[in-house]
């Protein structure tokens, strides 16, 4: 009874007012990182059922800043952290878009303009983050002095920088098979089109195809539970942006991008973004791991300053190799032990991340990556994933090979005299010419 009526106000305090800064100072940085705790709109499932969510404009830091982390959870009405046994967050998504001002943007409206990372699979995957059922134990924190920009004023006449965050949750109280569920076997959903009303292709068996919005997965015929609220509670690190803060390009590979597109289909990707793992011969393979390769092109250099993989249950480790076979990055799954929440027996809880030594991992210009995915085939797996999402800083003078960002007087600051004697004039209209080019292509509108 005490215990209930605690945690109304604080409930109604954590409803109210989503919003808490407590600035601390970086490390020996002198510069104040802030957070940012903030609510999604709330959520309602019951035993077996799935949401698969987007909600525009959501809660976000504002002002002109540098991202330094973000990371999320679920939680129900009570602020309590909810177990991935009990809800299983399959994924959520951030992305960036310009909204113009006093729109309600929805999905499907051509009336907002995303802003994707920077690449490299076409009309898909184009968050600026994005993690699973992970979030609670994967690092996010960007060194510095490195940020990913936020904010910045320049935006198209009339637009302003929102944000906007997919929520996909499978509520596995009760079901029949909760590994089915969590991997959308086509069979527990009882699902025969997809989402949009066509049939499934041949010989798909599960995936996200299976598991879209209201989808029910089976449950055991006696088991009755509550429908619940919920939320995704984020948490934003960030601090206000200043000309020492090096800007990051944010890539995400895909180890289904075969670098082919089907042609005819208008958001057509080489990116499939989900794969299936077949379940190993246990007599004629002793190891039973299901490897996969793909090979992408990073279309500009820099030092990749960040690195971490997504995979699914069954995952057991993935990596990042150079065009000459140097090992980039290493990300490789932990997987929880208990019952609580961030330590979910057969779950992945968290995945390691890389921070490379500055300058040790560092890209040429179209240098051609190999990312590696790695499972276990002791079982067979539906829907896994294989993505490697790496942060790059490009290099900071090279003024004609570098996409332009706006403050380029902060390149000039140090040497503005030996550059503009050096012809720094030129560079200088040769870049504004490539920016201009450039702003055309970066507000162009995917969205499927
Ligand atoms: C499965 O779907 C079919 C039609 O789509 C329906 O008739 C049937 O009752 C469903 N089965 C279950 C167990 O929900
Ligand atoms: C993937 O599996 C192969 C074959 O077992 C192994 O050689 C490689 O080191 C593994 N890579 C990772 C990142 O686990």
């Amino acid at each position: 009874m005490f215990h209930r009526q605690l945690h109304v106000p604080l409930l109604t305090v954590l409803i109210s007012s989503t919003c808490f800064v407590t600035p601390r100072l970086a490390e020996g940085e002198g510069i104040s990182v802030k957070t940012s705790v903030f609510l999604s709109p709330p959520f309602f499932l019951h035993p077996g059922s799935v949401v698969n969510t987007y909600y525009f404009d959501i809660p976000f830091p504002r002002g002109h800043i540098a991202l330094k982390t973000f990371n999320g959870e679920v939680i129900d009405e009570n602020g309590n952290p909810v177990p991935l046994h009990e809800t299983y967050l399959h994924h959520w998504v951030v992305e960036r878009y310009y909204g113009q001002k006093g729109i309600k943007d929805e999905p499907g409206s051509s009336k907002f303009i995303l802003v994707r990372n920077s690449g490299i699979c076409k009309n898909t995957l184009r968050q600026y983050y994005g993690l699973g059922s992970e979030t609670r134990k994967t690092d996010t924190w960007v060194p510095d002095p490195y940020g990913i920009e936020a904010g910045n004023p320049e935006v198209p006449d009339g637009y302003e920088e929102k944000w906007l965050l997919n929520v996909h949750a499978i509520d596995t109280r009760g079901v029949e098979d909760r590994l089915g569920c969590t991997e959308c076997k086509c069979s527990l959903y009882n699902v025969t089109v997809d989402e949009f009303g066509q049939p499934l292709p041949e010989g798909y068996i599960g995936g996200l195809r299976c598991c879209y919005d209201r989808t029910q997965c089976r449950t055991k015929p006696d088991f009755t539970g509550i429908m619940r609220k919920l939320y995704l509670r984020y948490t934003v690190k960030w601090v206000e942006w200043v000309a020492s803060v090096v800007p990051l390009e944010i890539y995400i590979f895909d180890v289904t991008d075969t670098g082919q597109y089907p042609s005819g289909l208008q958001a057509s990707s080489s990116c499939k973004v989900e794969y299936m793992v077949s379940p190993c011969d246990s007599l004629s393979s002793y190891d039973c791991v299901n490897v996969k390769k793909t090979k992408v092109a990073l279309p500009r250099g820099g030092d990749i300053v960040y690195g971490v993989a997504h995979q699914h249950t069954g995952g057991i480790g993935s990596a990042l190799y150079s065009e000459d076979g140097r090992l980039l990055c290493t990300s490789i799954p932990l997987y929880g032990n208990g019952d609580t929440a961030g330590d979910e027996a057969g779950y992945i809880v968290g995945m390691s991340t890389c921070y490379p030594k500055p300058g040790s991992a560092n890209i040429k210009n179209g240098e051609i990556l190999t990312v590696v995915s790695n499972y276990s085939s002791a079982q067979m797996h539906t829907g896994v994933m294989g993505l490697f999402y790496v942060l790059v800083a490009e290099p900071r003078n090279a003024f004609l090979s570098q996409r332009l960002r706006d403050p380029w007087f902060i390149e000039l600051e140090d040497n503005w005299w030996v550059l503009l004697l050096a012809g720094g004039l030129v560079a200088l209209i040769a870049a504004f010419i490539h920016r201009r080019r450039n702003g055309r292509e970066d507000y162009q509108l995917v969205f499927n």
